[in-house]
């Protein structure tokens, strides 16, 4: 306990005097997110972030992630350096492995630690999903709205499954050219290019190699807010037609939560700063998980694991959700 103390105390210091080079590293990341990101994701930078901190606090190896950021449009090796280089070696050298940098983390789940603990289910849910010793063990992964997730780089890499990422047009290729620079071998993983908004990503996987009749596992994670309702309908009702025993999983904000005044605030901030307004939100009025069971039943899918962002207590609702649904049989 008190060396935890002891050790958020320092890894505080550190933070503060590591200030002016991560403020640096910022106007340098905002700077190239306006001129060499256009048209290209903006979002998928901050669950990257994330990732590159858990791996520097040593809470979750995803070495792929450190080895890809620098060679992103919106960063460089000095950019990515300033801004998280600097914090995971505040994290190294206090030692400290609390709050945003745990892994997976203390629940109850709140707001705050919204990244470790969605990290923390979608890696779980991918890992149950293609145990071979599971109920119908994967044979495709897809990785929906993809950015720049670095699982397939992973302990993906060696397993026998088909690999997708699907993403738009220019976000995939920034993502080829930053591995190929990187040195990060991608040869069995299928980029697919699509706007699920106006084409369907299931044809364009099907024209990919994608086998509608294996069991599939798709992650989405970080996308349902960016889309219309119509739109993520229209990907849950697909799943449901997939092979008996595919799994999607997926994070969606609370309806109730961001009709309030800090929901609105939040997405005010993310429209400033990415440019992109969140558009679909799902009830997480009490009990939440019913909410989100019947949401999925209704496009055709069961549910197999749900966990709330943030505790249901009195008035107070969860800000979101982790859904994991599934085609049952
Ligand atoms: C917040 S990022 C999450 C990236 C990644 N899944 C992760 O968690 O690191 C959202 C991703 O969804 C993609 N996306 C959003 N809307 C899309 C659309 N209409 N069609 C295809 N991809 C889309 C973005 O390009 C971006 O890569």
């Amino acid at each position: 306990m008190l060396m935890n103390a002891l050790r958020l105390l320092m890894f505080s210091l550190l933070v503060v005097a590591f200030l002016p080079l991560f403020m640096l590293g910022m106007v340098g990341f905002m700077v190239r997110l306006k001129t060499r990101n256009r048209g290209i994701t903006a979002t998928a930078y901050e669950p990257l972030f994330n990732r590159m901190l858990f791996h520097h606090a040593g809470t979750r190896d995803d070495r792929a992630a450190v080895k890809l950021a620098p060679h992103l449009p919106a960063l460089s090796p000095s950019v990515a350096w300033l801004m998280i280089g600097t914090m995971g070696l505040a994290a190294r050298l206090s030692g400290y492995q609390g709050s945003i940098l745990s892994y997976p983390g203390a629940r109850p789940s709140s707001m705050i630690l919204m990244m470790v603990h969605r990290t923390a289910f979608f890696d779980e849910a991918l890992a149950s999903a293609v145990d071979p010793t599971g109920p119908h063990p994967a044979q495709q992964v897809v990785f929906l709205g993809a950015g720049w997730d670095t699982r397939a780089y992973g302990a993906l890499r060696d397993r026998p499954l088909r690999v997708f990422e699907v993403d738009t047009p220019a976000t995939q290729r920034a993502k080829t050219q930053a591995l190929n620079r990187a040195g990060i071998d991608a040869r069995h993983v299928t980029f697919v290019e699509t706007d699920f908004g106006q084409t369907s990503w299931f044809d364009a996987l099907l024209v990919r190699g994608f086998d509608p009749a294996l069991p599939t596992f798709i992650l989405w994670e970080g996308v349902t807010y960016y889309l219309e309702e119509k739109t993520v309908q229209t990907t849950l009702r697909t799943v449901s037609g997939l092979a008996v025993g595919s799994r999607i999983a997926f994070d969606t904000f609370s309806l109730e939560y961001f009709s309030g005044f800090l929901g609105q605030y939040a997405n005010l901030m993310i429209k400033g700063f990415y440019g992109e307004s969140l558009q679909f939100f799902m009830s997480t009025a009490a009990p939440a998980r019913k909410q989100a069971s019947d949401f999925i039943a209704s496009q055709g899918l069961a549910l197999a694991a749900y966990e709330p962002v943030g505790e249901e207590r009195g008035k107070t609702v969860p800000a979101g959700g982790f859904t994991l649904a599934e085609r049952s049989g």
